[in-house]
C-alpha cells in the first residue's frame, strides 16, 4: 500500500508537470488573502448559525415528542423578546459582514498610479494581453497572446473586455474571477508575491472551446519583468535571410497563396516590426518564446529548443494545416482544403503543401525575444 501511495502520489505531482497547483487558497496573492479571511468569517459565522439553529431543532423535537408528553406543549401567539432576538441577530450578523465586505473593497480596489496595466481580451477561443503605454519602438503596444506576463510584489491593474460573446476571466492562484464583456470594460487589481507559473482558465461557458480556452499567468520577479518589457518593446520580428525556409514562411504568412485559395495569416494576426497587424487573431509577435498552443491546448515544457521536438513540429503543423479540425470552433481558416466556417457559412480552405506549411512554422519558430528577455527561462 505504501509502494501505491507513493506511486499514486507521484504520478498526481508529475501530471501536474512543472506547474503550479491551482487553487484559490494560494495565499501568496494580497488578493486571495483579504478574500480568504473574509470566507473564514463568513464560513465561521454560518457555523454558529447552523449550530443555533439545529441545537433549536433538535431540542423542540425532543423536549415536544408525543410519548414523551401527556399534553400539548404550552400554546401562545406572538413573543416580543423571542422576535426582537431572531432581527437583531441576523442584523448583526449582515453588519459584520457588510463592514468586512466594504473594508477588503477600500483595500482591494484603489489603482496605485504607477501599477503595472495589462488589458486583457478575450475572443473564441484565446486570450490576448497588451501592455498599454508601453508604444513599441516598432509601432503599437507590447502584446503576447495566451501567455500573460506581470511582475511579482506589485499590483496590477487589469482591464478587462471581450470581443465577442461573454468569458470568464480567472487565474485562482492570483485571486477571484471577472466576467471579459463585451463593449464593456471592467478592471480589476490582482497581485502574486511568488514567482512561479499560474494557470488560467475561462469561466464562462462561450462556445465548442471553451475548455480550450486557457492561459497562463507568467510571474517574474520585478528586474526580469522589466528586462522582459524593456526588450519586448524594442523587439522588431527578426528578419529572416534571403533564400531560407523561414523566408519562405514569411512571404506566405504575408501575401497567403492567392492561387489556391490560401488566406494570408497576416489578415487575421499581428506581427511587431512587420506589416502583419491583423487584431482578429492572437498576437503572434513572440510566438516562438511561447510554450502554449491554440489557448493552452498543447504545452510545450522542455526547457530547450521546446518547438524544435517531433511532437511540437507534429503538432504545429498540423495546427497550421487545419485548426479548426483539431480545436472546435477555432475561426481559423484551413490550408488542407478541408471546410471550415467563416462568418457563420462553411467555406472550403484554401490548400498550402506539407513544404509551404513547414516554411510557415519555421517563420513563426523564429518569432524570439532575445535570450535575456525569455520569460520562460527559470521558470519551476
Ligand atoms: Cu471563453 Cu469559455
Amino acid at each position: 500500500t505504501m509502494a501505491t501511495a507513493a506511486g499514486l502520489g507521484t504520478a498526481l505531482l508529475s501530471g501536474c508537470g512543472s506547474q503550479q497547483f491551482i487553487t484559490m487558497g494560494d495565499l501568496a496573492s494580497d488578493y486571495n488573502k483579504e478574500i480568504f479571511w473574509m470566507s473564514i468569517w463568513a464560513i465561521a459565522l454560518s457555523i454558529l448559525i447552523f449550530v443555533g439553529v439545529s441545537y433549536a431543532l433538535f431540542y423542540t423535537v425532543g423536549r415536544f415528542r408525543e410519548d414523551r408528553n401527556d399534553a400539548a406543549p404550552q400554546q401562545f401567539h406572538g413573543n416580543n423578546r423571542l422576535e426582537t432576538w431572531l432581527v437583531v441577530v441576523p442584523v448583526i450578523i449582515v453588519m459584520v459582514l457588510s463592514v468586512l465586505t466594504v473594508r477588503s473593497m477600500a483595500i482591494l480596489n484603489p489603482v496605485p498610479a504607477e501599477a503595472t496595466k495589462i488589458d486583457v481580451l478575450g475572443r473564441q477561443f484565446w486570450w490576448n494581453f497588451a501592455y498599454p503605454e508601453t508604444k513599441a519602438d516598432a509601432g503599437g503596444n507590447v502584446t503576447n497572446g495566451n501567455e500573460m506576463i506581470m511582475p511579482i510584489g506589485e499590483q496590477v491593474a487589469l482591464t478587462i473586455t471581450s470581443g465577442d460573446v461573454i468569458h470568464g476571466f480567472w487565474a485562482p492562484n492570483i485571486g477571484g474571477q471577472r466576467a471579459a464583456m463585451p463593449a464593456t470594460l471592467r478592471s480589476w487589481n490582482v497581485d502574486i508575491n511568488r514567482a512561479g507559473v499560474y494557470q488560467g482558465n475561462c469561466t464562462q461557458l462561450c462556445g465548442a472551446s471553451h475548455a480550450n480556452m486557457r492561459y497562463k499567468v507568467v510571474a517574474l520577479e520585478p528586474e526580469r519583468y522589466a528586462s522582459f518589457l524593456a526588450a519586448a518593446k524594442a523587439y522588431r520580428a527578426p528578419e529572416p535571410a534571403a533564400g531560407s525556409a523561414e523566408a519562405r514562411g514569411y512571404a506566405l504568412f504575408m501575401q497567403g497563396k492567392p492561387e489556391t485559395g490560401a488566406l494570408a495569416c497576416a489578415a487575421c494576426h499581428r506581427v511587431q516590426g512587420t506589416p502583419a497587424a491583423g487584431v482578429a487573431g492572437p498576437d503572434l509577435s513572440f510566438f516562438g518564446t511561447r510554450r502554449t498552443l491554440g489557448a493552452g491546448m498543447w504545452e510545450f515544457m522542455e526547457p530547450e529548443n521546446h518547438w524544435e521536438t517531433p511532437r511540437a513540429r507534429e503538432i504545429l503543423h498540423e495546427w497550421i494545416k487545419h485548426s479548426p479540425l483539431v480545436k472546435p470552433g477555432s475561426l481559423m481558416p484551413t490550408y488542407d482544403g478541408s471546410e471550415y466556417r467563416a462568418n457563420g457559412k462553411l467555406v472550403k480552405g484554401g490548400i498550402l503543401t506539407d513544404a509551404e506549411l513547414d516554411d510557415v512554422a519555421a517563420y513563426l519558430r523564429s518569432l524570439k525575444l532575445p535570450e535575456e528577455a525569455n520569460y520562460w527561462s527559470g521558470t519551476p
